[in-house]
């Protein structure tokens, strides 16, 4: 086993014994290898440098209570990158090929998926990048595909904590019918500016309006919206240039399995003041209750800054449960790597 303070990880890279990597060219893809050294040897024109021909993934692997080792809906992380990669003109990683990538990759890394009990996971970063050279724009004749894992740590060391939000005016993240619907690295470096600016000024989160006439909630930079309200509704906005988000997925199922009502609709900038509770939603920690969004000099008070709601914490429980299999995992979301 590797020496690691399992209780102290946060999220961060880690060296581990390797990653996995597939390259296409001449249409098709090549065998996988695995590669022990965290760099790559590209050339200076390569299309992922010149015209962002980019996109990556982001998943984890849970140890779960009785000891196995299982990814979590990696299915659904391979038909987002699928649909990114047709997007932006790439040759699309077969479902199989990325299933099978995340289970190789996990195994030959499996002593470094974190204890149960601890909170941690084995985070897996899957990346496709054009890496033929191309300077006339146009999509590359080769490409690369890694996928690469690290340990990560308990985002909530003492129980959920609910955050403040702003949203920047000032800024957009993706216009309607642009790349907001796919993972492409562009959309965060659209993102990175507001999101520093917003930290800095002491939001750890900034929730984005729809680009074209700011009246519709659409997303935080790294994660979903969703709220519930007084009357135990679960809400999500419906918007064209908003990710997938695979544990928004998720938690709406969790929401009709407990009897919840699910709308998945446009959600106007001043209906936020009457929900009940409202989250940002994701693979690095399931849910972040917000208790407190500010846009300008108006200030929104949604729920009790120092504990979270109720409905969060039951959705919360309910997905963290299925993932370390302290809950039925009814719906088969949990991949096990054999
Ligand atoms: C912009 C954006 N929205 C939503 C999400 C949440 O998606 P998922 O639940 O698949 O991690 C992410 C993270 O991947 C993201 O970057």
């Amino acid at each position: 086993m590797p020496k690691i303070d399992w209780k102290s990880l946060g999220f961060g890279f880690s060296d581990v014994n390797c990653h996995i990597r597939y390259t296409w060219k001449d249409g098709k893809w090549s065998k996988p290898k695995f590669v022990k050294k965290p760099f790559i040897s590209m050339h200076i024109g390569a299309s992922c440098l010149h015209y962002g021909q980019e996109c990556f993934e982001g998943m984890k692997a849970f140890r779960q209570k009785n000891g196995k080792v299982v990814i979590f809906r990696p299915e659904e992380n391979a038909k987002r990158m699928f649909r990114t990669a047709e997007r932006c003109v790439m040759p699309p990683v077969p479902v199989e090929m990325f299933v099978e990538a995340a289970e190789k990759v996990v195994k030959a890394n499996i002593e470094f998926v974190p204890p149960y009990g601890t909170g941690g996971s084995l985070y897996i970063r899957p990346l496709l990048i054009g890496t033929g050279p191309q300077i006339g724009v146009a999509p590359a004749h080769e490409y690369t595909f890694i996928m690469m894992v690290m340990p990560v740590g308990a985002y909530y060391k003492g129980g959920l904590k609910p955050v403040r939000a702003c949203i920047l005016d000032h800024w957009d993240r993706a216009a309607p019918h642009g790349m907001g619907d796919v993972k492409v690295g562009g959309n965060y470096a659209a993102s990175l500016f507001a999101h520093e600016k917003a930290k800095h000024d002491g939001w750890p989160v900034e929730l984005y309006l729809d680009a074209k006439t700011h009246k519709y909630v659409e997303e935080f930079s790294t994660s979903n919206f969703l709220a519930i309200t007084k009357n135990g509704t679960y809400v999500t906005p419906d918007s064209c240039s908003v990710l997938p988000s695979v544990t928004n997925m998720s938690l709406k199922q969790v929401a009709a399995d407990l009897g919840w009502k699910v709308e998945c609709r446009k959600v106007r900038y001043e209906e936020i003041k009457d929900f009940a509770e409202v989250a940002a939603c994701g693979t690095a920690v399931v849910v972040t209750p917000v208790w407190e969004i500010t846009r300008g000099d108006e200030v929104i008070r949604i729920s009790d800054p120092k504990k979270p709601g109720k409905g969060l914490q039951k959705l919360f429980d309910t997905v963290q449960g299925i993932q370390y299999g302290r809950i039925k995992d009814i719906h088969g979301w949990c991949h096990e790597v054999k």
